[in-house]
């Protein structure tokens, strides 16, 4: 995907409106492929594999009732924005992408939500206008606006608040065997400027990925293959909160480099009705609040109870982040 730098064209609020709280939410994976008639034409290639493993096993595990219950809960969490990370497809076809823009809709305003993609995403290489164009709003930097592709241009910078969202593409094709992602050097040099920027005008830097940068997470078919480069640039210019998607479970990370403390936290399919219990849906949300030159985070994670239809509060972790060193 072509990228493009996203410096700005706006000032920005001043960082003084951000000492009060700003609560993000981060969801992943839904694969909402439900209501999506298929032909036969549709499915050369990669696709018809991933259509096979649709109707044999993923598709009686992402439901439907679960994502409307996580929009039930969302409303009712009102968090200023939501994170979404990838893989709001199955099979990336251009219908799939209509849908899942329908259901982002539902999440309010595209200025509130901000989308990454993932592997079922590019699940093979289609037309950037019958596809990732249709979610241009959330995709869109805030110096460029929806209309600026093709294609819209990573990494992704969203101000917000005292919140700076950065959003990485990891998403490529791959052979039917493979799900790893790449960040890819331009977007790395891109990133290594916005994390030293906004550490510089004191903002709380969120990255948002659909791969897991750290290891241990997913096997070496499904990884990051230039995790090693992009954890060189948090080690050396910082971020606070790194989320991502992909593993189809909740992971939490700590890192502790030279340029400070950085949480690293994946969210499980947002649509799962849970084959076992750590893969059920769950999505987070966290409240940040500055304190002093660094930051508390108090983050909570909601669990989807089947007998319910309802997401209920799981964990709970507070973190207190001293100011970065970068
Ligand atoms: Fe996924």
């Amino acid at each position: 995907m072509p990228r493009h730098d996203a410096t700005p064209r706006h000032p920005s609020p001043p960082v003084g409106a951000a000492d009060r709280r700003f609560v993000l939410a981060h969801c992943s994976d839904p694969h909402i492929s439900w209501r999506c008639p298929v032909s036969w034409r549709d499915l050369a290639g990669k696709r018809m594999l991933g259509y096979l493993g649709w109707r044999l096993r993923r598709g009686a595990e992402h439901r439907e009732e679960v994502l409307d219950a996580l929009q039930r809960d969302l409303r009712e969490a009102s968090p200023d924005h939501i994170a979404v990370t990838g893989d709001l497809t199955h099979l990336g076809l251009p219908r799939e992408f209509e849908n899942a823009r329908r259901w982002l809709r539902r999440f309010g305003a595209p200025e509130r939500v901000t989308v990454v993609p993932g592997n079922h995403d590019a699940y093979v290489r289609d037309d950037w206008g019958r596809t990732f164009a249709r979610w241009g709003e959330y995709m869109a930097s805030d110096d460029t606006g929806p209309s600026a592709g093709p294609p819209p241009l990573f990494p992704v910078m969203r101000r917000r608040g005292p919140i700076l969202l950065i959003g990485l593409s990891t998403a490529h094709p791959n052979p039917l065997h493979l799900a790893t992602g790449g960040i890819g050097a331009p977007q790395l040099t891109r990133l290594a400027t916005a994390l030293k920027g906004a550490a510089a005008r004191g903002l709380f830097r969120v990255i948002l990925i659909h791969h897991p940068p750290v290891d241990g997470v997913v096997t070496r078919r499904k990884r990051l293959t230039d995790a090693p480069a992009f954890l060189e640039a948090i080690s050396r210019y910082g971020a606070e909160l790194i989320l991502h998607g992909h593993a189809h479970r909740t992971t939490w990370r700590i890192l502790k480099t030279t340029a400070g403390v950085t949480a690293v936290a994946g969210a499980p399919s947002a649509s799962a009705l849970g084959r076992s219990p750590d893969r059920r849906a769950r999505y987070a949300i966290y409240r940040i609040r500055r304190a002093g030159r660094g930051w508390n985070v108090d983050a909570v994670e909601r669990l989807y109870s089947p007998g319910g239809d309802a997401f209920l509060t799981e964990n709970r972790r507070h973190l207190h982040m001293p100011e970065p060193l970068a």
